[in-house]
């Protein structure tokens, strides 16, 4: 049983490498969310979820929300992955929306993904147009972080996963561990 494990939910890729530096840098193992056995996850005393960020969603919470009960006494963090540039106000709101009750004492770290829109499903690029039109209606001087970071990506292909963005959650990992 190893020490720690990470857990990843990755549509597009980039919470994966995310979940496979931590896993080089940690020795942790990664495990892709859906082919995880939970009982196995459990067994270890540390546990990480990578997740990409869908519509302020992180996704794979679902999975520690379903096995709240499992998460006493374990160290538990979670690291967002999205489009967005860091910004403490949207990093409070995407921890609101998602931890709740049992799971709001759960630390969340935050690394910038990637945006192809040549890539994504059909659903999600007409989301991501859908809001872009949206966003473009209101006056640039009043962009939120995210909503410029949303508007510079329009038609582009970008990435900006970075190891640098794992530091803090090292930093975490050092400190429980
Ligand atoms: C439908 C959709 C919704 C998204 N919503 C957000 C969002 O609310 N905030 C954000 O920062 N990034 C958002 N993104 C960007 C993703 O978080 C980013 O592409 C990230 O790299 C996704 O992780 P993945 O590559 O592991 O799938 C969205 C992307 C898509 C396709």
């Amino acid at each position: 049983m190893s020490k720690g494990v990470i857990i990843y939910r990755s549509k597009y890729g980039a919470a994966k490498i995310y979940a496979e530096w931590l896993s080089e840098m940690t020795g942790f193992e990664c495990v892709d969310i859906k082919k995880s056995d939970p009982n196995q996850v459990f067994q270890s005393e540390i546990i990480i979820l990578c997740g990409g960020v869908y519509a302020s969603g992180i996704a794979g919470i679902s999975f520690l929300k379903k096995n709240a009960g499992r998460l006493k006494g374990k160290k538990t963090a979670v690291f967002a992955v999205g489009a967005s540039p860091y910004d403490e106000k949207a990093m409070e709101e995407i921890k609101n929306h998602n931890l709740k009750g049992e799971l709001s004492e759960i630390p969340v770290f935050y690394g910038r993904g990637a945006w192809d829109e040549k890539r994504m499903t059909l659903p999600d690029r007409t989301m991501c147009r859908m809001l872009q039109k949206s966003v473009a209606k209101k006056d640039p001087d009043t962009y939120e972080p995210w909503m410029k970071a949303l508007m510079c990506a329009v038609g582009q292909s970008c990435d900006w996963t970075d190891r640098e963005y794992l530091t803090p959650l090292l930093e975490y990992l050092d400190r429980v561990s």
